[in-house]
């Protein structure tokens, strides 16, 4: 089987793997061959791509390209700040928290998953965060619909993961905020499936599932969240790399970035741009998903993890009904071509993570090989 640029997807000397891992995670083909060709000499500067200095001309074009594709793709609003950070969207639990909050202040958090829990631990290092809603007792199978929850009347804004990478949950809804900000991880879904970018006052998201190479963040302020960091940094709250006012100053090039990563990020947003925008991604998203949930509704040989009304398009989780069957549909799956299916470990079972350059191929070759197994195994 070859993918859309013409490489053999399976397993064998000199191919690819339908590769389902949740991150880092595929890219597409035009993209890593993009990459590779700017390696020895990136956009006819002269300069290998991790060889150039941030402070040229020429990287500078990159980013700048970066940011207004992002802003073209996701329709950031003018007056937001785009910043490309380091340290993944785990230093983002606590940057966010530490720009936005003060000691005295609460923030409201829905716990939809343990990237979830990990958020409100590190905000309650600056403030008082709270879940005011959790799936924890259930195994985290859903995320909450409005009305499910109250907000704190003295918070000052709302955490929510907008896509739980482990356990395969997603909000097909912008979540009820009460009219206060919404602060969004959005790691595992962005470019992926519908985004109000203007109803949220925190957008991040690390780069390496939806849009490039792992040790980039894109994080995405509202007038509101700048103006908030401002207060904290000029009341000499914030450590200088951990200061939002300060990355938005220098356009993100306040210290060495990721170049590397800016320059791949370029790449995905070019291809997204190429490929009908945040409309095609959704579309394409939306095919692969149902290809693989009608395959898992079609039989109870396979137990679906997520509640129908939360089910993610991005990553899709399910357990075998037979669970000791699943080692040997694992290393079956591996032995055909078909990587990066190990459900997380809080799950068990099986995940195929099938991001925005994951292709539908990939996932019909996944969906064969699974029907060819219930065959041989039921
Ligand atoms: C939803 C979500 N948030 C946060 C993280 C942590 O990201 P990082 O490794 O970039 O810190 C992940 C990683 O898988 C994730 O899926």
């Amino acid at each position: 089987m070859k993918d859309p640029s013409g490489w053999q997807l399976g397993m064998g000397e000199g191919q690819r793997v339908h590769n389902f891992g949740a991150g880092p995670a595929v890219l597409p083909l035009s993209v890593v061959e993009e990459v590779q060709a700017a390696l020895p000499n990136m956009n006819n500067s002269g300069f290998g791509l991790c060889e150039i200095s941030h402070r040229s001309a020429a990287f500078q074009s990159v980013v700048d390209s970066a940011m207004n594709r992002i802003r073209r793709v996701l329709s950031v609003p003018d007056d937001y700040t785009i910043l490309f950070l380091q340290g993944g969207a785990s230093l983002q639990f606590y940057m966010s928290a530490l720009n936005l909050l003060k000691s005295d202040e609460k923030a409201d958090f829905l716990e939809t998953g343990g990237w979830s829990k990990k958020s409100l631990k590190e905000a309650n290092r600056i403030g008082d965060g709270m879940a005011i809603w959790s799936d924890s007792e259930n195994g985290f199978k859903s995320v909450p619909n409005n009305g499910d929850y109250n907000l704190r009347d003295d918070s000052v804004y709302l955490h929510y993961t907008s896509n739980n990478t482990l356990y395969g949950t997603q909000y097909h809804h912008l979540p009820d905020s009460g009219g206060k900000p919404r602060i969004v991880d959005a790691s595992s879904d962005i470019a992926g499936v519908t985004i109000d970018v203007s109803a949220h006052d925190v957008i991040y998201a690390g780069a390496q599932k939806n849009l490039g190479p792992s040790g980039v963040t894109l994080v995405i302020l509202s007038p509101w969240a700048l103006a908030r960091a401002q207060a904290n940094s000029e009341a000499g709250n914030l450590p200088t790399m951990l200061d939002y006012t300060i990355h938005a100053s220098k356009g993100s090039l306040f210290n060495t970035p990721n170049t590397f990563g800016i320059f791949v990020l370029d790449c995905v947003f070019k291809w997204l741009e190429e490929n009908g925008g945040l409309n095609g991604s959704i579309a394409r998203n939306k095919a692969k998903s149902t290809l693989l949930y009608e395959e898992l509704d079609r039989s109870d040989f396979w137990v679906p993890h997520a509640n129908l009304d939360s089910r993610s398009v991005m990553n899709v989780t399910w357990r075998l009904a037979d669970e000791a069957l699943e080692s040997v549909f694992l290393e079956k799956a591996t032995a055909a071509g078909l990587g990066g299916l190990k459900g997380h470990r809080s799950v068990g079972g099986i995940r195929a993570s099938m991001y925005n350059g994951c292709p539908i191929e990939s996932v019909k070759a996944l969906v064969e090989f699974m029907q060819k197994f219930e065959a041989e195994h039921s």
